[in-house]
């Protein structure tokens, strides 16, 4: 459930009507609900009440601006962070570093150094040679890294091979196979304290089968480890739950997830980490556009939106579904291709739609997109970075000011020697 409803027949957010914030910001415009993200944050809470023992860390990726982060955080959320871009996003929403998570393949040694001083609560080592790395870096300076082993547990997730992370081909984690040996090896290791493992197969998950699949294994892993004399206190996994993208669209809820972890995990004994975005933010966004023009075409006719593919990349990198709707709906319906200004085909959001019927001029909205919406956006044609705005009840703000093209090119340089 979601704050985006049609109160006389003008989509709002939460109790601000949509025109209003298009005619103060501009548009394009990501527009995020409040209330949206605290009810996520709580019914996935709530799912997992059968957990006794466990942290909440909102994967920063999926929405890493920092007022959504502020949110998120005093909802009780700690942060499942890749970089210290996002680490420092975290601490500067106020998440405790304990409450910080740090995964990714690819941590330099500059940004371990950076986590270890702001006493990160744990890191997810993804390969037997970056826990050697950061056990020396940290037996250096004296310190000791509390870490997990993040475990590729060979399961396919069942969801686009883009957001696939759990199969022995792709890049994540140790393969279950060797996992045994390589804890053995990285828990000798002064400099760090390997106390558990970690799995995130993918993301945007319709199915919790995989999900349990990877879980029992994990679990198997787990009393091997036991078994082999090493103390397990943490198992951390991850995210990955999907969200409806279409009407009517049903995916495994919060509570079904909830209770097959419970029931999975139930004779660990361990704390659980998990690492939700989407899940959290996705429906808590909407990308604000106006039509810039509507085109005839050979078929259908084109509708011109003032967003583009560099504001909201899931439709070109992954041939994502955007639900696609007007702010002012006048009745009548259109079949038509709704497409951004770039000079790409692949800025294409979707062909032959049937949607509300618009004219240049009008607002629409693409749903579900406070996640992995501003967060890949870039300034392909030169268009600069959308903004972002914030909704609490009656009243909104701007929360990430436009990047207009002329900013960045200011950042450019024509050497001299050019001139
Ligand atoms: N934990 C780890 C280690 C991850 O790699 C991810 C997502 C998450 C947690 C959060 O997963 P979620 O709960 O949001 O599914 N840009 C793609 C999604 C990439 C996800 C990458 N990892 C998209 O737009 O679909």
């Amino acid at each position: 459930m979601d704050h985006f409803t049609y109160k006389n027949g003008v989509m709002h957010a939460e109790n601000v009507p949509l025109p209003l914030i298009a005619d103060e910001v501009g548009t394009p415009v990501y527009v995020y609900s409040r209330a949206t993200l605290e009810r996520h944050a709580r019914v996935f809470r709530e799912a997992l009440a059968d957990v006794p023992d466990k942290l909440i860390a909102f994967a920063v990726k999926s929405n890493p601006n920092l007022a959504v982060l502020k949110v998120l955080g005093a909802a009780g959320m700690g942060a499942d962070v890749v970089s210290v871009g996002e680490m420092r996003r975290a601490l500067a929403a106020g998440i405790a570093p304990e409450m910080i998570v740090f995964s990714g393949v690819g941590k330099t040694a500059a940004e371990m150094i950076a986590a270890l001083d702001a006493g990160i609560g744990q890191f997810n080592i993804e390969s037997e040679e970056e826990g050697v790395e950061l056990a020396e870096i940290a037996a250096e300076r004296g310190q000791v890294a509390q870490c997990t082993l993040r475990i590729n547990p060979d399961v396919d997730a069942g969801t686009h091979d883009k957001i696939s992370t759990g199969k022995a081909d792709n890049k994540f984690g140790v393969p279950i196979s060797e996992a045994g040996q390589i804890f053995g090896a990285l828990a000798r290791l002064p400099g760090v304290n390997l106390r558990g493992v970690a799995v995130h197969i993918g993301s945007q998950l319709a199915d919790l089968a995989p999900l349990e699949a990877a879980f029992a294994k994990l679990g198997a892993l787990v009393e091997a480890l036991r078994g082999a004399g090493h103390t397990i206190t943490h198992v951390d996994l991850g995210g990955g739950l999907g969200v409806p993208y279409r009407v009517g669209e049903v995916l495994p809820a919060p509570a079904e997830y909830g209770a097959m972890v419970a029931r999975v995990t139930k004779d660990w004994g361990v704390k659980l980490i998990f690492e939700p975005g989407r899940v959290i933010a996705g429906n808590a966004g909407v990308l604000l556009t106006r039509v810039v023009r509507v085109k005839r075409g050979i078929k259908d006719p084109f509708v011109i939106v003032d967003a583009a593919m560099n504001d909201l990349a899931r439709p070109a990198l992954y041939g994502a579904y955007p639900h696609f709707e007007a702010v002012a709906p006048k009745g009548g319906q259109m079949t038509a291709n709704i497409v951004g200004p770039i000079c790409e085909t692949g800025d294409t959001f979707a062909m032959g739609r049937t949607c509300d019927a618009l004219e240049a001029g009008e607002l629409a909205v693409f749903r579900t997109a406070g996640a992995y919406g501003a967060t890949m956006a870039s300034s392909y044609n030169s268009r600069g970075f959308v903004a972002e705005v914030l909704v609490d009840g009656d009243r909104f703000a701007v929360v990430a000011d436009r990047i207009e093209a002329g900013a960045i090119m200011d950042a450019e340089r024509v050497p001299e020697w050019l001139a």
